[in-house]
């Protein structure tokens, strides 16, 4: 059988749709990003995101049809992710996806956008099962075995902030554009990404995250390096490059360190094949050169997804509604966001 799917993504601050075929693989994959919408605010405001997506949501599917060079009519199928993410923008793709799907006689699939991560790292490379794959964005961090397409179980997750979140909470804290992740490597860069402030590396013997620990633990280095005061949360090295330089490297070298100390711990445990590095936190550049580093060493293939396909988009939730197809894993119409 032969499917054409039309991905939906609306569960964060990008409206994104994309094209997969059976026969060519992904035809198109357009985006509208907020990202300059909630910069103002430092992160993402759930009303603004949810009201962007109203307007770009039919603009964007439009695109994604057009550079396919298909109508909605050859479509076989809508996927559309239903969970997890921001009320408000879940209930964007997904009512749109129901409508188009119902009024033109279409089937519906829901994707969990997690599973889309997992996944994005296949839509370019074929991964050898079972892979380990570390899945790290900014609401998300967490690791799993992959045993099929589908098939996946969770092994660790971050029990507070996310890897990303703690980028951009650690940039806000140093008054530095949101989002963090993008200028922490830029400054980590700068200074050779050394470790200055040995920041600590929580949870060492568990399979669990706790990124809040960390961000906290660089506010109190930054308190007592006289660079930031609580009272009035301001920091107070504005001019001080240096410093800025210095934080960013020890805490992107103090993610990197984390991220390997859990991948030994699951290939201790489990034989697997691959490693896949997925979510936004792989475009940096630095963490997917240690990973692809650690791998080697390992004597495990690695794998991660070109930029466009890490960060949130359409792309991957169309991988997903593909394989489901081809399982005739349909969802009926009472699907409602998680
Ligand atoms: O996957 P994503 O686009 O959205 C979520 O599902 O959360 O990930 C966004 C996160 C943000 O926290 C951002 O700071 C981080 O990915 N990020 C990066 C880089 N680019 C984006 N983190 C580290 N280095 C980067 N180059
Ligand atoms: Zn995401």
């Amino acid at each position: 059988m032969n499917y054409t799917i039309l991905g939906i993504e609306s569960s964060c601050d990008e409206t994104a749709a994309a094209v997969f075929s059976t026969n060519k693989g992904i035809l198109s994959n357009e985006l509208f990003s907020q990202t300059a919408l909630h910069a103002r605010f430092g992160g993402v405001v759930p009303e603004v995101a949810s009201r962007s997506h109203l307007e770009k949501i039919r603009p964007i599917v439009t695109a994604a049809l057009y550079k396919a060079q298909i109508e909605l009519g050859d479509l076989d199928a809508l996927a559309v992710t239903y969970t997890p993410g921001l009320p408000g923008s879940l209930l964007v793709g997904l009512s749109f996806a129901k409508a188009v799907a119902y009024a033109l006689d279409k089937k519906l699939i829901g994707v969990n956008h997690l599973e889309g991560h997992i996944f994005s790292a296949c839509i370019e490379h074929t991964i050898p099962f079972p892979f380990v794959c570390i899945t790290a964005s900014g609401g998300h961090t967490a690791l799993y075995i992959v045993e099929d397409y589908g098939r996946y179980t969770l092994l660790g997750q971050t029990l507070d902030d996310a890897a990303g979140e703690a980028f951009d909470k650690v940039a806000k804290l140093m008054h530095l554009p949101y989002p963090g992740g993008p200028v922490i490597e830029k400054l980590a860069a700068e200074v050779g990404f050394q470790d200055f402030f040995e920041y600590p590396r929580s949870t060492p013997h568990s399979l669990n995250f706790s990124f809040s620990g960390l961000k906290t633990a660089v506010l109190y280095d930054l308190v007592k390096r006289e660079a930031y005061a609580m009272e009035s949360k301001t920091f107070l090295k504005e001019d001080d490059l240096l410093l800025k330089q210095q934080v960013a490297s020890s805490l992107l070298v103090c993610v990197g360190d984390i991220f390997e100390q859990k991948l030994a711990l699951v290939l201790k445990e489990y034989p697997v094949q691959a490693i896949a590095f997925v979510g936004g936190v792989a475009c940096n550049k630095y963490l997917r050169a240690r990973l692809m580093n650690f791998s080697e060493h390992h004597k495990k293939a690695f794998f991660t997804p070109s930029p466009a396909y890490c960060t949130d988009n359409g792309a991957m939730i169309a991988f997903v509604g593909h394989y489901k197809a081809m399982k005739q894993e349909w969802s009926d119409f009472s699907l409602d966001i998680r």
